[in-house]
């Protein structure tokens, strides 16, 4: 008997659509994230990307369509039932809180798991402290790809950090989640190219650590140099699809990006 498994689907997106009253962000879109791809939303400002994220994560609720995790539908349930799921998430702007140390950020990306929140702390003291013990242990996980750049900064408050140490504080958290998706916004926005290399070369050990990752990026090189497949929206709607030499030369993704460039001159 022939058995052809192909790709393990971590992620599916059926006919996603997003209205916010006359405008339609996302539009019918549809697309795929297989386990241990690296796979890169591109697209001119305002394409929707960060639309589909909000969708995915569940910041925002879909007027229509279908997104699978693993099999199962998370649209209808709340943001924190999907983190719990295995969706952890970056922000465009960063979201880091100020006051909180590096490692306290970092911390509560752990908290869907430990379950060391509110009930915890009134319920079995043991179990509470192991949790405790646990998620102090996973920072250390999580920080190990940063580690030149965080340990060090560890029990300083976030707000001193570096525009980038904030980034990696956040990249940190969301790794901490322990995460089956990771979505990236824009993780090298106002970087300088050196440190764009190095998100470059983090990004790739996060999938070779088993990490799937959609990313939204729009520094092309970045795009070209990591992705496995690229995916392309304008409008709302994904216009292009394929491996990243061939969306590159796709006259519709030229003119998509020509187009809006030359307008917006
Ligand atoms: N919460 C919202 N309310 C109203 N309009 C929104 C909201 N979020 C995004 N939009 C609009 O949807 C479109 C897509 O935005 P976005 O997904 O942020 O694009 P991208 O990330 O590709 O730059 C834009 O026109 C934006 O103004
Ligand atoms: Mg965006």
């Amino acid at each position: 008997m022939e058995s052809v498994s192909g790709p393990k689907s971590v992620l599916e997106i059926r006919g996603l659509t997003r209205r916010f009253g006359g405008l339609t962000a996302v539009d019918r879109f549809d697309v795929d994230v297989n386990e241990g791809e690296i796979v890169s939303l591109v697209g001119p400002n305002g394409a929707g990307k960060t639309t589909v994220f909000n969708l995915i994560s569940g910041v925002l609720r879909p007027t229509a369509g279908s997104v699978r995790l693993l099999g199962r539908e998370l649209v209808g349930l709340p943001a924190h039932r999907i983190t719990h799921q295995g969706v952890a998430r970056t922000f465009q702007n960063i979201r880091v809180f100020p006051q909180l140390t590096v490692r306290e950020n970092i911390l509560l990306g752990t908290h869907h798991w430990t379950r060391s929140g509110m009930l915890g702390s009134v319920t079995f003291w043991p179990s509470t402290l192991r949790a405790e013990r646990a998620a102090q242990a996973e920072v250390h996980t999580a920080i190990d790809l940063f580690r030149e750049r965080l340990e060090a900064r560890l029990d300083d408050p976030a707000f001193s950090l570096s525009y980038a140490n904030r980034r990696r504080t956040e990249m940190a958290r969301a790794l901490a989640a322990r995460p089956k998706l990771l979505l990236l916004d824009e993780p090298a926005a106002g970087m300088n190219p050196y440190e764009r290399i190095e998100v470059a070369g983090l990004i790739r050990s996060m999938r070779d650590r088993g990490l799937t990752i959609f990313l939204i990026e729009h520094h092309m090189p970045l795009v070209m140099e990591i992705s496995d497949r690229v995916v392309v929206m304008d409008h709302g709607v994904k216009i292009a699809e394929g491996l990243p030499k061939e969306v590159h030369s796709n006259p519709r993704v030229v003119e998509a990006y020509l187009g809006r460039r030359a307008a917006s001159a």
